[in-house]
């Protein structure tokens, strides 16, 4: 008998490795940092029986023991939010196992025979199964355990970490994560396949109905029947509606258009928006979604990379006017960002470049794997699309918790943008926002190395990697310079007048608020 996954499965995690791999402490910082509750097996097991683990082993032996940790499982099992700890050995038992994976997601956490030596030297618990000298005792435990700790497919090496160091990268490869600091706060998540399970998602998060699915006409055709189909059997009365696609349709006269549909299909208090497309269609659905009825929810389902790793974070929505790009608009979070690569599948490859940009912006930023992934080139990048919009949201969502509504730390997500922005504009919009913001993440690091901050290394490694990425580097010779200059507010007229860049220093690693004066540094740095 099969179980059917539950959607729970997107945040019900299990925290599983052998002693002194980091399950609790980790854990717990998880369970903070995702705003969900924490449980501890082994503790829950001690409260519950009202004696200690050592004490129930040396009573009623290894099978009492496991016995009541199967009980303690089984109440645990029945949450749809959580990270639970489990014991060393719990899932050794295959029917167990198979019970834990139906309804969430194992963590198998390694560390080397030394480092976990040294956690348990450090704590002053008792553990049962490691009586006597404790170095002989676990090393046969390991080797016992080998292949089924590694038989787990989501493992995290612990070795040389923090607690809070393990429990981001449990977040970075489950791809999850929460933002909170605007209004409730909402959960990222990041799964391989989820589009075709989005009803049971958002019915278990309490998401109401009918709902609107709002998509493009190019994404429509290829998505909008599985989404809808889901909804359905999920009891979510869906409506769809179709907009066209394309910036210039980020318009007043389509927000308009989204009303009307919202009022045609019933659309009330309680109901939720569904943005399934890419930034523009995020921005569109996002603002129509903050307006109708003074506000209602939105669900972002990004279906391009630059919408995955950009747009949709941050819960930034809005349109164009004629006089301009997102004059009008409002923060309005989503309830939920659910992100699955599988659709990148579809995105025309000019697109999935553009959004690259984006990618190793945040590599360098804040992520030197990331931005090592980038190096490998086009081909290794194609598939590695999961860790790809893992990380580089991890980088966002880091940077957005730190900072929700702009006051300052978000700058450093600007780097390449200041002279993107004016090549965009100069270029008539000519070049894609991805190829600008790549030619002005390559002019910022030959800024920083005029300006002493880096290595002439660095700007030629980001270049090669940009470049081996299918992206330009250099500004187009046809460009008028003196219109890209005023665009920024770098021109001669506006003279005193200094633009703030952010600046990268090493990967991993970018300065903000660097004050450039001079219209020739930028462009002959
Ligand atoms: N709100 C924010 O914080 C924020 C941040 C960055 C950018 N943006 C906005 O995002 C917009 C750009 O986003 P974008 O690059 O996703 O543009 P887009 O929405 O126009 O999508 C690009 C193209 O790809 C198509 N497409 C999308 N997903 C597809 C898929 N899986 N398969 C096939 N085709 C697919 C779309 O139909 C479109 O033709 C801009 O309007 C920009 O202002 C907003
Ligand atoms: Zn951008």
């Amino acid at each position: 008998m099969s179980e059917i996954p539950s959607p729970s499965t997107l945040s019900l995690f299990f925290l599983y490795g052998p002693p002194g791999s980091g399950k609790s402490s980790a854990g717990r910082l998880l369970a903070q940092s995702l705003g969900i509750p924490f449980w501890d097996v082994d503790a829950e097991i001690e409260a519950r029986s009202r004696s200690s683990i050592p004490r129930i082993f040396a009573r009623y032996g290894e099978a009492g023991f496991r016995k009541r940790e199967r009980k303690v499982l089984d109440t645990l099992l029945s949450h749809a939010r959580g990270i639970i700890s489990l014991g060393g050995g719990a899932l050794l038992n295959t029917a167990t196992r198979a019970r834990v994976e139906a309804r969430g997601t194992v963590v198998s956490l390694e560390a080397p025979l030394e480092t976990l030596l040294a956690r348990l030297g450090a704590s002053e618990e008792e553990r049962p199964l490691l009586v006597g000298e404790l170095r002989p005792r676990l090393e046969e435990l390991l080797t016992a355990r080998a292949s089924h700790y590694t038989s787990f497919p989501l493992r995290v090496e612990t070795n040389g970490l923090t607690s809070a160091e393990i429990a981001w990268q449990i977040q970075v490869r489950l791809g999850a994560y929460h933002i909170r600091g605007m209004g409730a706060g909402y959960d990222i998540r990041v799964k391989h396949g989820s589009l075709a399970n989005i009803g049971e998602i958002l019915l278990a998060r309490g998401l109401g109905s009918p709902t609107a699915v709002v998509s493009d006409k190019n994404v429509a055709p290829i998505y909008a029947d599985p989404v809808v189909e889901s909804l359905k059997s999920a009891g979510l009365s869906p409506h769809l509606v179709v907009i066209p696609a394309g910036e210039r349709h980020k318009s007043f006269e389509t927000v308009a258009g989204l009303w009307q549909a919202f009022t045609q299909a019933r659309l009330e208090r309680g109901s939720t928006v569904i943005a399934l497309g890419g930034g523009v269609v995020g921005d569109l659905a996002g603002f129509a979604a903050a307006t109708y009825l003074r506000g209602i929810a939105w669900v972002a389902v990004p279906t391009s990379l630059l919408a995955m790793v950009d747009a949709s974070l941050g819960g930034k929505t809005g349109i164009d006017l004629p006089g301009g790009k997102n004059l009008v608009g409002a923060f309005h979070a989503p309830r939920l960002v659910l992100a699955d690569p599988l659709v990148l599948q579809t995105l025309p490859d000019e697109e999935l470049r553009s959004g690259m940009a984006e990618v190793v912006k945040h590599g360098i930023i804040a992520d030197p794997a990331l931005f090592a992934i980038c190096a490998k080139g086009w081909p290794v990048v194609r598939s590695n699309l999961d860790e790809i919009v893992r990380r580089a949201i991890g980088v966002k969502a880091s940077v957005i918790q730190a900072d929700p509504y702009e006051q300052g730390l978000r700058a450093s997500l600007n780097l390449g943008h200041t002279l993107g922005h004016g090549l965009e504009y100069a270029s008539g919009y000519q070049l894609r926002h991805g190829e600008a913001v790549s030619i002005g993440i390559v002019a910022a690091a030959r800024l920083a190395v005029h300006k002493g901050l880096a290595n002439p290394e660095l700007s030629i490694e980001i270049q090669q990697v940009l470049r081996g990425l299918g992206l330009p580097t250099e500004i187009p010779p046809g460009l008028d310079r003196s219109q890209v200059a005023a665009a920024i507010g770098l021109d001669k007229k506006r003279s005193g007048g200094k633009v703030r860049f952010v600046l990268p220093v090493r990967i991993g690693e970018v300065r903000t608020g660097v004050e450039i004066e001079d219209v020739q540094q930028v462009f002959d740095a």
